[in-house]
């Protein structure tokens, strides 16, 4: 019987395919690396055509190395650095610019000018988002724009646009199926949350013809099949979730008030809301947390740009480490009494600051500050914004749950940073809030496989999938409060001094 789920995983710096077996549990993993094209001041792109082989080329590898055949999977799901924008050729199935990836800042004056013009209402009402060059919809005009005749020809419906998903779904599928999600729709500034429908205002606001819009579909849905090329035989696709959305489904954050964060490239941090898009009155997003059966569930998202990016600087920009993991090790060397701060804006600031043209800073070097006083300052960036957030989201809760949710002052985290037992606890001790991090790390690429396990009928539902989220560690607060104030306080003045007009 087919009981394999293959999970995708497109993320911002490689692709993964993870093969897992039916009662969850990894059998086999591939990963590859591909190239980041930088090129001008704050631009990022990738070559969609590296996401697509890169995606089949780790499939294939995960299928093989678990000695499992097409016949052996049940159901692919598919999960993915979201906002980042492909438009491509609906005839040949290429792309006609390189896909602009969510960090790239280039259309900060459009959005600059919207603001200006006092859209931002409107949009924050119909997307739940901001205007800031993070989102889909100001990159897809500016490639229409940019690229000579695309606009003419987006509007005789020869081009297609996708988020990654929706590219990776096309080639897999032999360009048959044009198709996202709910939760990759909710990132582009296009799609209405409240309704779930592409919404006529934005897309005339922001110039996009309705015609190179994807179908949206529940994140549990009959996506299509693979072309039977690809894997020696026909798979089904059942899932699809952009990446946080995955990972806040992997980590079984179904109930309201419950709440992940996940340190990749960046830290996002998901606190589901129920049935209710909560606007926020401190600057995060309403976005959509699943989509299951028609039936729409919220979160609020703090999203911040730079988290595991700022230890890949340590180690590629600075070289005063070889590796990631290293980081970890010289920042317990480091001298507790020196207050170092970075603020790493190195693409702006996201949540709740959004400010995409500041850069990034350090504060309170001194002569005897060495390369550990870096690792460390380093880690706690990423605690200290993750503590931005999370005060704003308590706030933003509390108001709209009339409550202080108990279950909201619980963290679940995952990602590369959350295996650093010292950014953990260092994390707790700033939230002055238990983090626990569960004993499997793959959430996001679990979450994609369950919901294609749930659309094939082999896992149960949300509820009884809660049951088998198992806990590693719990860490807990123990910095004396007056140590938290200061170094909190600290922080918040380095940044008040970057964002100061
Ligand atoms: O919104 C961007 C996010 O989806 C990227 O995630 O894991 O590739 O840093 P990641």
């Amino acid at each position: 019987m087919s009981s394999y789920l293959l999970a995708i995983d497109q993320g911002t710096t490689s692709s993964r395919a993870i093969l897992f077996r039916p009662d969850t549990s990894p059998a086999a993993m591939a990963q590859q690396e591909f190239p980041q094209h930088f090129p001008a001041s704050g631009w990022v792109e990738h070559e969609a055509e590296d996401l697509w082989q890169t995606t089949l080329a780790t499939c294939r590898e995960a299928i093989a190395k678990a000695g499992a055949t097409a016949a052996d999977i049940a159901s692919i799901g598919i999960t993915n650095q979201r906002e980042t924008t492909v438009v491509w050729d609906r005839r040949t199935g290429t792309a006609i610019y390189r896909a602009i990836v969510w960090q790239d800042r280039r259309t900060a004056e459009l959005c600059a000018r919207l603001r200006a013009e006092g859209h931002e209402p409107l949009v924050s009402e119909r997307t739940g988002l901001i205007l800031d060059p993070y989102f889909s919809g100001t990159k897809i005009s500016w490639i229409l724009d940019h690229v000579p005749g695309a606009r003419a020809r987006a509007e005789r419906g020869e081009l297609a646009f996708g988020t990654v998903d929706s590219w990776i779904l096309w080639k897999l599928t032999g360009g048959e199926v044009h198709a996202t999600d709910a939760t990759n729709a909710a990132r582009t500034l296009l799609f209405n949350i409240r309704t779930g429908e592409w919404d006529e205002d934005m897309l005339a606001l922001l110039r996009v013809p309705r015609s190179i819009l994807p179908e949206v579909k529940d994140s549990a849905a009959a996506f299509g099949t693979t072309k039977p090329e690809f894997f020696g035989g026909a798979i089904a696709i059942g899932g699809m979730a952009g990446d946080q959305q995955a990972a806040t489904v992997g980590q079984a954050c179904f109930l309201p008030g419950m709440i992940k964060s996940t340190y990749g490239t960046g830290c996002f941090v998901l606190l589901n809301t129920g049935d209710t898009p909560v606007a926020s009155s401190n600057r995060l997003l309403t976005t959509i947390a699943y989509q299951l059966a028609g039936k729409r569930t919220y979160a609020l998202e703090g999203s911040i740009f730079v988290a595991g990016a700022a230890v890949q600087w340590l180690r590629d920009g600075l070289g005063i480490i070889g590796t990631s993991a290293e980081s970890e090790a010289l920042a317990e060397t480091a001298d507790p009494a020196q207050q170092i701060y970075l603020v790493p804006a190195f693409v702006g600031l996201g949540a709740p600051h959004w400010n995409p043209d500041v850069r990034g800073a350090l504060f309170g070097l001194t002569r005897a500050t060495t390369r550990a006083e870096f690792a460390l300052a380093a880690l706690e960036s990423v605690c200290y914004q993750t503590s931005d957030l999370l005060e704003a989201m308590r706030a933003d809760w509390k108001q709209a749950s009339g409550k202080a949710a108990a279950r909201a002052t619980v963290l679940r985290v995952d990602g590369g940073m959350a295996a650093s037992n010292l950014a953990m606890q260092r994390l707790s001790d700033l939230l002055a809030a238990p983090v626990d991090r569960p004993v499997v790390r793959e959430t996001t690429a679990l979450g994609a496989a369950y919901l294609a396990g749930f659309q094939a009928g082999i896992l149960p539902a949300p509820e009884r999938f809660a049951d088998s989220w198992r806990l590693d560690r719990r860490f807990m607060p123990s910095m004396a409060p007056e140590t938290r104030t200061t170094k909190l306080a600290g922080w918040q003045d380095a940044v008040r001094r970057l964002t100061m007009p």
